[in-house]
């Protein structure tokens, strides 16, 4: 893949997205230019609540067409809930492409930077580096179940967990391919086979299973409960964290959370197979109470590109990007930074500081 052109697909969204969206094309284009990569960008204005205003939806009526031909969607954020109603905005086109472009892959780096404070005591940059690697498509979020008797004595209401060995395989075989692409080797997995006593056994005995084709990858498994511990007590332990739907839902929560603001944390829904573009976006939504005075912050975006970089194979790109970013951070100039990383600056400042810093690699 490195040596192709990358087709991304930007939609910048709603809110915020539309003000740090400019500051991840031109960080893109900055290393592109540096490293001699060849990547095309292409905007498009839906998945926005103006554009629902103006179409009654959410999207055109052939945008899996229109997108299905680019590697990446560059997304910045969806939700204008003052506009459009959550269920409507989100359902209508953030959910379409996960679901429709199978990105059974969710992934996001929980990394402390220089120059941010964690809410954790004693911690420094390079003590947590691990990646989470959610299920995406399945799991405890199925629209298997129903109501009977409603509003009655007898009123019950059932919900079921969906694990297929497909669906359960291939995220872990992704997971178990980054922990082997990695200097620490290691694998943990969030279970909570105790007390769920028929998916997590059978999603523990994959691991198992999947272990035997990974070898030289070290395995450990907790319960959900403890590991929600471990990630406060001694977040340094671990590599890469693998977990279904439900628990990678509150463990890529809680992982970021360790490691500073949301203003910069990025994430990744990744179709590993390519038959689909995947999407990466910052992991912040819209922020309307923000929006408007240009002072949102622009890391989470542009390390979403990063991320997006990495995925496709520009090792090296995808580095110097990540240099970039931790040296603006790390020099924690306030007349640069923005207000949620105690700052004075804004969207702009810290967006054309981390894109002259990558003009300036090497
Ligand atoms: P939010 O992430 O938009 O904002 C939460 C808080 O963090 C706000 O106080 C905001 O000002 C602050 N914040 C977020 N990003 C920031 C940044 N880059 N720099 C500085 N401060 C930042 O979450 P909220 O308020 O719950 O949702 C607002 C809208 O965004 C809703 O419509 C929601 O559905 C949508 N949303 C969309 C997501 C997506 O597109 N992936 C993810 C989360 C929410
Ligand atoms: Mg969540």
């Amino acid at each position: 893949m490195a040596s192709k052109t990358l087709k991304i697909a930007v939609v910048p969204g709603d809110g915020i997205g539309v003000e740090v969206m400019p500051y991840g094309v031109r960080c893109l284009q900055a290393v592109a230019q540096k490293f001699n990569l060849s990547l095309e960008f292409e905007h498009f204005n839906f998945a926005s609540c103006d554009y629902y205003e103006k179409h009654g939806d959410m999207m055109p009526a052939d945008w899996k067409e229109k997108l299905s031909k680019f590697d990446a969607i560059y997304f910045g954020a969806v939700g204008m809930p003052d506009q459009v109603p959550d269920n409507v905005s989100l359902w209508g086109s953030l959910l379409k492409f996960r679901r429709e472009f199978d990105q059974y892959i969710n992934l996001r780096p929980c990394r402390l930077m220089p120059g941010v404070k964690s809410p954790l005591a004693g911690r420094k940059p390079g003590d947590i580096d691990f990646w989470i690697v959610r299920e995406n498509t399945e799991g405890e979020y199925s629209s298997v179940g129903g109501t009977m008797f409603e509003g009655t004595e007898r009123e019950t209401v059932i919900q079921e967990t969906i694990m297929t060995r497909v669906g359960v395989d291939r995220v872990l075989r992704y997971a178990f391919d980054l922990a082997a692409s990695r200097p620490r080797k290691k694998l943990t997995s969030a279970t909570k086979s105790n007390g769920i006593s028929i998916t997590m056994p059978y999603w523990d005995s994959r691991v198992r299973e999947m272990h035997k084709q990974f070898p030289d990858v070290a395995v450990e498994q907790y319960h959900i409960d403890i590991l929600t511990a471990h990630f406060v007590q001694r977040p340094d332990s671990f590599d890469v964290v693998v977990g279904s739907n439900l628990f990678g839902d509150i463990l890529s929560d809680l992982g970021p959370a360790c490691t500073g603001t949301i203003g910069i944390a990025p994430s990744g829904n990744i179709n590993p197979s390519g038959e689909f573009p995947s999407l990466f976006e910052p992991v912040h939504g819209s922020a309307p109470d923000i929006f408007g005075k240009g002072i949102a912050n622009p890391v989470g975006m542009i390390w979403a590109g990063q991320m997006m970089l990495h995925h496709f194979g520009f090792t090296e790109a995808a580095a110097a990007m990540l240099s970039a970013i931790e040296n603006v951070l790390a020099r924690a100039d306030l007349e640069i930074m923005t207000a949620d990383m105690g700052g004075r600056g804004n969207t702009q400042s810290l967006g054309e500081a981390v894109e002259k810093e990558i003009l300036a690699t090497k």
